[in-house]
């Protein structure tokens, strides 16, 4: 949901094509969060002002129109230091256009600029506070309030530095953020703060660090009072207790360091593997080469200091290499992210699973009421996938609950529930939501994540690294199996030592053993199941049928349909059919089922028949060489037969390919849908 790239270099001369060309990089990165418009900031050709590039659309329009700027201008001079910001939208106050792209400015000079994520609750309170005081607004952003305040402050506060402007602002936001601001009256310097939106620091230095600690400053006096938020009347911004400024992390001795600020790794990695995930409230300023990060007030839970971290990912997972679209790539990448989901912890010889991220806490989660399993989309998918087994092997109620839908009831938790909360991103911010109200109550909290150092990993009492490597495609689906498998393999651990779960457990390890080849397996139906997608693709509207385990996977082929080819289509319980959805069925509309042989397989018989009785001609997906079942379909996609449990890791793999193919052949652009994006950090 829109992402920053901003970038740093001290006594590192860069030219502003290398800058430009950095910032352009690094969008095109994170332009999965979010692609309707774009744009940079970075030091004017005198090095006294600042120059902003926008545009409407993607970041290759961005992209055209900064070659466009490069003529005429000297952008070839080293310059041995320097701050760009740049920034790419996902709408959500304001329609796509240049105005409203950000970086968003305090005034005609550009003497602030700032590119935020998030949305600004108050920002009307703030906007009337300060077209009270003589700011004419350009743009329909909630965005533009925060270089406008930012100024203000300024002008009536000259000597305080940019990082204490900051801080000032930042006590009058409500909401959730991720910011980056550049001033032309601090050049060469960066300030970026979150709460609520990812934001991490990259940091590149010639030699290692000193430390792997940043330690955090304090501000002197934490007392901040919400009544002096300028929502009220007209008053002036009360000014809060200035953090110490003293002792500021000095990362080198010859002090030539390069600094990334960025919504997440995949926009760093090629330039340093080195970063700090910031937390709720932290400011992170750069100036003079060094980076300090501060805190108004100190919470019980506070580290006193930031870790720099080490990242594992390398650069070729978040390239498409030989790959199309990053979807295909991550669809056909299955066969080695369930076996990374899987590495270290499945040990098949001795039949034993660990999961060492919730380790200590089994004895507690046996002990539970229930489990809750909580996500939106393709996580609460997952979820829905998981769940019969879970009631099976662990013997306690399983209740699935969508994020929002969560939240709207004010659900009932209780102090011995066990809450796991599902999401590839991290981010999203229903879920997120749903985890405090539930640590609020005393639950334990459980992240199942795709994404080290994210919020939910961050705000969990133990969890789950599913391991699936970057998913950058908007549409997920690496993370959907791997997240499944983490879920069973929760089960298994669950389920050790129950003596009368011992063959059930060895047939479902068994599947695990053979389950990259299986998918390997299924993925050769590609071929057929773009043919399948030339007789779809001009279709309005495609029915998934199937049930038991199998229903998740209509539901998740429905949302994949959904969002990458804006056909109409639903995932539909068989066992609904009589009970309203028949009524939809004749010979013209396309219907898939799925047809497995497990302990529902005469009930979903009778459900092609009653498809069948009126007209429908399903294709149908099936166990390989399951002539009987066959006899029904119209056309077939033959998958392996593995444990019926695990079954949906398999079968949905053909909807994955079959959305994939009906969006190309649409026209449409799979790896970023219309109107979404990948991290929904806004409710
Ligand atoms: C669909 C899709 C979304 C996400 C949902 C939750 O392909 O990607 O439905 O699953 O927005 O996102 P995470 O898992 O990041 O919490």
């Amino acid at each position: 949901m829109c992402g920053i790239f901003a970038y740093l270099n001290y006594l590192t001369p860069k030219t502003r094509r290398e800058v430009l060309e950095y910032l352009v990089t690094g969008l095109k990165r994170l332009e999965y969060r979010g692609y309707d418009s774009a744009g940079v900031a970075v030091d004017s050709d005198d090095g006294k002002g600042i120059t902003l590039v926008k545009q409407t659309g993607k970041v290759k329009i961005l992209e055209d129109a900064i070659k466009e700027f490069m003529t005429g201008h000297d952008i070839d001079t080293p310059i041995s230091t320097h701050c760009g910001i740049s920034h790419t939208r996902w709408a959500t106050h304001g329609v796509p256009s240049d105005l409203n792209s950000h970086p968003q400015r305090s005034d005609e000079e550009n003497s602030f600029v700032v590119v935020h994520n998030g949305i600004i609750t108050n920002y009307k309170d703030v906007k009337k506070f300060l077209e009270k005081r003589g700011y004419r607004f350009e743009s329909e952003t909630d965005t533009e309030i925060i270089a406008k305040l930012v100024h203000h402050l300024y002008l009536q506060h000259p000597n305080y530095s940019f990082r204490e402007l900051v801080e000032q602002v930042i006590q009058q936001m409500e909401g959730a953020f991720a910011l980056a601001f550049k001033s032309k009256h601090f050049p060469g310097e960066c300030v970026a703060t979150r709460r609520g939106s990812p934001l991490l620091v990259g940091i590149k230095t010639k030699t290692r660090l000193a430390t792997d600690h940043i330690p955090i400053l304090y501000g002197k006096d934490s007392a901040t009072d919400p009544e002096h938020r300028p929502h009220g009347a007209g008053r002036e911004v009360p000014m809060i207790p200035r953090t110490e400024s003293t002792s500021e992390f000095q990362p080198l001795e010859d002090k030539e360091v390069e600094y990334f600020f960025a919504s997440d790794a995949s926009a760093v990695i090629e330039h340093t593997n080195r970063v700090i995930y910031l937390e709720d409230d932290d400011v992170a300023a750069v100036k003079d080469g060094a980076l300090s990060i501060h805190r108004l007030k100190k919470s019980l839970d506070d580290k006193h200091a930031r870790e720099i971290i080490t990242l594992k990912m390398e650069i070729q997972e978040i390239m498409k290499g030989s790959y199309e679209y990053f979807m295909q790539k991550e669809i056909f990448e299955q066969p080695e992210s369930v076996i990374n989901t899987m590495r270290g912890r499945v040990n098949l010889v001795n039949n034993t699973v660990t999961l060492g991220g919730i380790k200590e806490y089994i004895p507690e989660i046996k002990r539970c009421r229930r489990l809750m399993l909580i996500g939106c989309g393709t996580s609460y998918h997952s979820a829905v996938a998981t769940r019969q087994l879970l009631e099976e092997l662990t013997e306690l109620p399983v209740m699935v609950e969508l994020a929002s839908d969560f939240l709207d009831r004010n659900t009932p938790i209780f102090r011995d529930d066990v809450c796991f909360f599902i999401s590839q991103s991290g981010e999203t911010a229903d879920t997120l939501m749903a985890l405090r109200y539930c640590k609020q109550r005393g639950a334990l909290i459980v992240g199942i994540t795709n994404t080290v150092g994210s919020s939910i990993c961050r705000e969990s009492h133990c969890g789950v690294h599913i391991n699936a490597g970057p998913e950058i495609g908007v549409a997920s689906t690496k993370a959907y199996t791997s997240q499944f498998i983490s879920l069973v393999m929760f089960g298994l651990v669950m389920s050790e030592d129950r003596i009368s779960l011992q063959t059930r457990r060895q047939e479902i390890l068994e599947g695990l053993k053979n389950l990259d080849s299986q998918i390997k397996e299924v993925l050769k139906l590609d071929l057929q199941v773009l043919e399948i997608a030339k007789d779809l693709f001009q279709q309005k509207s495609l029915l998934i049928m199937g049930r038991g385990y199998n229903f998740a996977t209509c539901m998740e082929g429905a949302l994949k349909v959904k969002e990458l080819t804006y056909m109409h289509c639903e995932g539909i319980m068989a066992g609904e059919l009589k009970h309203g959805p028949l009524a939809l069925v004749d010979d013209m509309m396309p219907i898939v089922m799925i047809v497995m042989r497990d302990c529902v397989y005469n009930k979903t018989i009778n459900a092609i028949q009653q498809v069948k009785a009126r007209g429908g001609q399903p294709i149908v997906i099936c166990e390989e060489n399951d002539k009987e079942t066959m006899q029904f379909a119209h056309k077939v996609l033959e998958v392996p037969k593995t444990v019926d449990c695990l079954q949906g890791v398999l079968t949905v793999i053909p909807m994955q390919l079959l959305s994939y193919h009906i969006a190309v052949l649409r026209g449409c652009n799979v790896d970023c849908p219309r109107n979404l994006a990948k991290s929904v950090t806004v409710e």
